[in-house]
């Protein structure tokens, strides 16, 4: 929490000099929108919780921070804060927002916090990181997200928060969090998780960001079935399989042998599924990885197996050596006593017959 205030509150005070001029120009000029409650020296405008159904028009230029939550806007036009170009924290909380295009944030070179947890965003779009390059923290949290960009342009160079639990998210490809460098603490709990190969590169990113000192609250797998309830992190790498090839590459694989048995296995389990959505990968075949991983198993418990005879072998030579090294001490030791009385035996045996 205090994590969170401290990059508030140092996101909010650092504007370039130039920009001060223009301010004092336009200080002034705006008033306070009615419904809203204007802090002139601390350039903070307070319009929350009025029943808004829209972004207050005459807003005055100069404000950093501008809180719209808990109002009913469903709708921001392109350049709906063009009025205020200096806004470095924007709450849109707890509104009716259904759809947002980048435009309506064009200009805002300085946001560093914007908030839009709780509406009915169904989506993200990658260009909002062209638009808003200083973004700190994105509160996307309590939305529809079905789905996110899989990557982004560009990297996302001082985003530190991201924050998207209670969505309806499936999936989180690595290479989108990859674009977010800086990023520090991410908010993925209370999602649809399907915890199969895919999420198994998430599970690897995750693991990393923790090791260097990231903070996540973790993802709890929705599906399939035998995950589910189970966080991310402690599912074995060894119970996924990889991802299979996509399926246009595997299909015209087997094209190339017409007519053939491998083709009908390969397509009629799945029902030409594959091709429809590449995101399922569960019900493929799998006899590849699972050939590669016999071979493998085969290999090593060969060498293991191997390994084993050679030191039974390595210890059978020692103890024979020692016990042939003792014995001979032995031999020698009592060889000296017994050549006496083997002599005389051996006398008494000459002897005997000669008697
Ligand atoms: C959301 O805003 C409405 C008013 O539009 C308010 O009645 C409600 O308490 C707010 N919800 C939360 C969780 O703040
Ligand atoms: C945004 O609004 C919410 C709900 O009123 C509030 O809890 C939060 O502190 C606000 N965040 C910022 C950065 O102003
Ligand atoms: C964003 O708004 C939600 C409530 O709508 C609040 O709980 C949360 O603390 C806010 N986050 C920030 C960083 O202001
Ligand atoms: C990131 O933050 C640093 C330090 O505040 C700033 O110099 C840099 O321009 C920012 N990057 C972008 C892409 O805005
Ligand atoms: C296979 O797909 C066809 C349509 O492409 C569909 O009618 C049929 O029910 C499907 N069969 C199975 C087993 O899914």
């Amino acid at each position: 929490m205090c994590y969170l205030v401290h990059l508030a509150l140092c996101g909010c005070w650092g504007i370039e000099p130039g920009t001060h001029i223009l301010l004092l120009l336009l200080y002034g000029v705006g008033g306070c929108p009615p419904k809203c409650f204007c802090h002139p020296s601390a350039k903070w405008v307070d319009c929350s919780g009025q029943g808004l159904a829209e972004v207050p028009p005459d807003l005055p230029p100069q404000t950093l921070m501008l809180f719209l939550q808990d109002n009913r806007i469903h709708w921001l036009p392109a350049l709906a804060f063009r009025t205020t170009p200096l806004l470095t924290t924007l709450n849109l909380s707890n509104n009716s927002l259904s759809s947002l295009t980048p435009e309506s944030f064009y200009g805002l070179r300085h946001l560093r916090v914007l908030n839009l947890t709780q509406n009915s965003l169904p989506s993200l779009e990658s260009s909002l990181a062209h638009t808003l390059p200083q973004l700190r923290e994105l509160h996307l949290s309590y939305n529809n997200l079905r789905r996110l960009p899989t990557s982004l342009g560009q990297p996302w160079e001082n985003l530190t928060v991201f924050a998207v639990q209670q969505n309806q998210l499936l999936h989180l490809e690595r290479a989108l969090l990859e674009s977010m460098p800086s990023v520090r603490l991410v908010l993925l709990r209370d999602n649809l998780w399907r915890c199969d190969c895919h999420l198994l590169r998430l599970k690897l990113w995750l693991e990393r960001f923790i090791f260097e000192g990231g903070v996540t609250d973790g993802v709890i797998c929705g599906s399939p079935d035998l995950w589910k309830g189970q966080d991310l992190l402690s599912i074995p790498y060894e119970l996924y399989q990889p991802c299979p090839l996509p399926s246009s590459s595997l299909t015209s694989l087997h094209g190339q042998q017409p007519g053939s048995a491998q083709r009908e296995v390969a397509e009629s389990p799945e029902n030409h599924s594959g091709q429809q959505e590449p995101l399922d990968c569960e019900n493929k075949p799998k006899p590849r990885p699972v050939n590669l991983r016999h071979a493998l198993a085969t290999v090593v418990i060969t060498g293991v197996v191997c390994g084993i005879v050679c030191l039974m072998m390595l210890a059978a030579a020692i103890y024979g050596c020692t016990y042939a090294a003792i014995t001979a001490q032995c031999h020698r030791g009592s060889l000296e006593p017994t050549t006496e009385p083997g002599k005389t035996k051996g006398k008494d045996l000459l002897d005997r017959p000669a008697a």
